[in-house]
């Protein structure tokens, strides 16, 4: 893909999120890896609203080529790329039922959500909690690059999730069946549940390897 397209897809994305409330106000950011450095949308910009040609750029190091001044989160998204080199796109959404889970005390630092469908295993495979750390600090990118190598879905506690994924679309489309799958997780604690069996989890890994 063109840079001139991957900015207007990201924008079109944007607004997608923005329109079905996955994004508001300023929150989130995302970002596409192009052969010459890494599309991130800018500081304070609303998902919503992306002007495609203000779309920031960044080079491999994080500094700024061109357009608006990057997301605060940078370093988050960079660390990402640097331990998935497969991973073309990265999306960081502040969606209310993920944030919602990554609120819950006592939850377990792998597989915080459990396996509840086949979809959420095959989009989002192993979940890690990562502590809480404030928005763009660089102790928050350190704690993600740590576990990115092993992990494209990460929720990071009483923030949000980043999912790395080969394209924007797949990166999207996890972030998605991750905020669904934290619906359905609020909606039936308490319940006894009937889990996916370790067994079933293996098959779909088997069938559908990611
Ligand atoms: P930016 O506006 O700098 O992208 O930060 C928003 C955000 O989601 C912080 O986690």
């Amino acid at each position: 893909m063109s840079e001139a397209k991957a900015r207007e897809h990201m924008a079109m994305l944007g607004k997608s999120l923005f329109d079905r409330g996955l994004a508001f106000g300023s929150a989130g950011n995302l970002s596409m890896r192009l052969d010459d450095g890494f599309l991130l949308t800018p500081t304070n910009a609303c998902l919503g609203r992306l002007d495609p040609a203000r779309i920031s750029k960044v080079d491999e190091s994080g500094a700024h080529l061109s357009g608006d001044k990057p997301s605060k989160e940078n370093f988050l998204h960079l660390n990402m790329y640097r331990e998935r080199p497969r991973a073309g796109a990265v999306v960081h959404l502040h969606s209310t039922h993920s944030v919602a889970v990554s609120v819950l005390d006592g939850l377990a630092k792998e597989d915080p959500i459990p396996p509840i469908t086949a979809y959420y295993v095959m989009k989002i495979g192993r979940l890690v909690l990562l502590p809480y750390f404030p928005p763009g600090d660089p102790a928050l990118a350190d704690a993600v690059r740590e576990v990115a190598g092993k992990h494209h879905s990460i929720l990071l506690a009483n923030h949000g999730p980043v999912i790395a994924g080969a394209d924007l679309d797949a990166a999207v489309y996890a972030t998605e069946e991750l905020e669904e799958t934290a619906k359905l997780f609020l909606m039936l604690r308490g319940e006894k549940l009937k889990l996916l069996s370790r067994d079933e989890v293996a098959e779909l890994g088997r069938r559908f390897p990611s």
